[in-house]
């Protein structure tokens, strides 16, 4: 029922690396040419775990911020913000809560796993509990449709759908909703009135789902409907109340490949990135001291790609060409290794040349970083706005 909106955030723990923008920026950039996109950093979320550590999180809001736009997100077409400054994401995080069964949040398997995965950390908090709800008050406060992330944070949408579900089940049937719907069809002209029964009819009666889809089309196509005449008449039409917020979709992005410099994917745990706008000397530097297949002690030495970190790299550098010089040279000695890494340092550093210049206006004027910030803040704060008000309105706390 609304027009596809993207939402995606990332939390500032760290500089970015290629296993970022191979598997998450690059397709923020791709999404931007088609959707509306929301981007955001989620300063709230890094302090769930990282509250000891406040000096971490500054620094690298800002650098997150600069890779972004290095990778190639745009701000004309992105709105990028962050969470912190919408203070409204606080405000339907905590209104949520009130509906939220603990047995929910207890159950997100990502609560367990990460206890268990930080141990050194006491996250026996209520913050980190309450991590998946807001997620879903970041989400649901803008009525995404789609939210790009990867396998392990799909629990978290499945939650975030949940509490739509049931915000709109408690809240949804405001008083005098059947009258109110019908009033709101009348508006709708007598001929689109009697269709939309029609339609209405044979969806509710026979289950025809054409004739739910087809409604569904029409009512789209009324641009002089309210917000809430038009949510009403969704609701109305599949028999349910009035749908204040709506269930959002994850767009899963496929799973990272890229490997690190020693053949595991790349992460920061493993200490085997490339940062996105490392130097070139240090790229350089880490590539040709990367490990290679063991088996190749001496220059003469036969090696196996397959059981060399580089060639992981070759995969996903290179073209035919290289990667059959690549095979064919490795497994006859007839290349070195150091021979062998220079087509990837160069292909490295050619991704990356574009990434630096870009990042570069931002180093020189930071203000730069700063007023893209604020516009997005701006403009998200009134998207934000906008469901506050029908959220406060169906909890009783609208007093004006
Ligand atoms: N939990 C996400 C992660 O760790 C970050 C995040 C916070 C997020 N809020 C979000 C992602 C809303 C998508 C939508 O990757
Ligand atoms: Fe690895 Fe290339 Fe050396 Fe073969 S030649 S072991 S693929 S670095």
């Amino acid at each position: 029922m609304f027009a596809d909106r993207v939402l995606s955030g990332m939390r500032p723990t760290g500089s970015l690396h290629l296993g970022h923008y191979h598997g998450v920026l690059k397709n923020w950039v791709e999404m931007q040419q088609e959707f509306e996109c929301l981007f955001f950093v989620a300063d709230w979320h890094a302090l769930t775990t990282h509250y000891d550590t406040p000096q971490v999180i500054e620094q690298n809001v800002w650098d997150m911020v600069i890779d972004w736009l290095a990778a190639g997100v745009d701000p004309a077409r992105a709105t990028l913000f962050i969470q912190s400054r919408v203070p409204e994401h606080a405000e339907l995080h905590l209104l949520l809560s009130m509906i939220t069964p603990l047995g929910w949040l207890e159950r997100v398997p990502t609560y367990k796993d990460q206890q268990e995965k930080l141990s050194e950390k006491d996250l026996s908090t209520y913050g980190f509990l309450g991590y998946p709800l807001l997620q879903s008050a970041d989400i649901l406060i803008y009525r995404a449709t789609q939210v790009p992330v990867g396998e392990d944070q799909v629990p978290h949408i499945e939650f975030t759908r949940e509490m739509a579900r049931r915000f709109n089940h408690i809240y949804g049937r405001e008083p005098g909703f059947e009258e109110k719907a019908e009033a709101a069809v009348k508006k709708l002209g007598s001929k689109k009135a009697r269709l939309y029964n029609e339609l209405r009819v044979r969806f509710q009666e026979q289950g025809d789902g054409e004739a739910l889809e087809s409604a569904k089309s029409l009512l789209d196509e009324q641009q002089s409907l309210s917000h809430g005449d038009r949510e009403r008449l969704f609701g109305y039409l599949e028999g349910g109340g009035k749908m204040i917020l709506s269930e959002p979709e994850a767009m899963l992005t496929a799973a990272s490949k890229m490997p690190g410099l020693d053949g595991q994917k790349m992460s920061k745990s493993y200490n085997n990135t490339i940062t996105l706008r490392e130097d070139e000397a240090s790229v350089t530097k880490k590539i040709r001291t990367m490990p290679t297949d063991p088996a190749r002690v001496r220059r003469t030495d036969h090696g196996t790609p397959e059981k060399c970190p580089v060639w992981q790299l070759h995969l996903v550098y290179s073209n035919e060409e290289t990667k059959q010089w690549v095979r064919q040279g490795c497994t006859t000695a007839g290349i070195g290794c150091i021979e062998c890494k220079q087509p990837v340092i160069a292909a490295v550093l050619a991704e990356q040349e574009p990434m630096r210049e870009r990042a570069q206006q931002y180093l020189d004027d930071p203000t730069l970083v700063r007023n893209i910030i604020a516009d997005g803040c701006e403009k998200a704060r009134k998207l934000a706005g906008e469901t506050m008000r029908d959220v406060r309105e169906a909890m009783g706390l609208s007093y004006s």
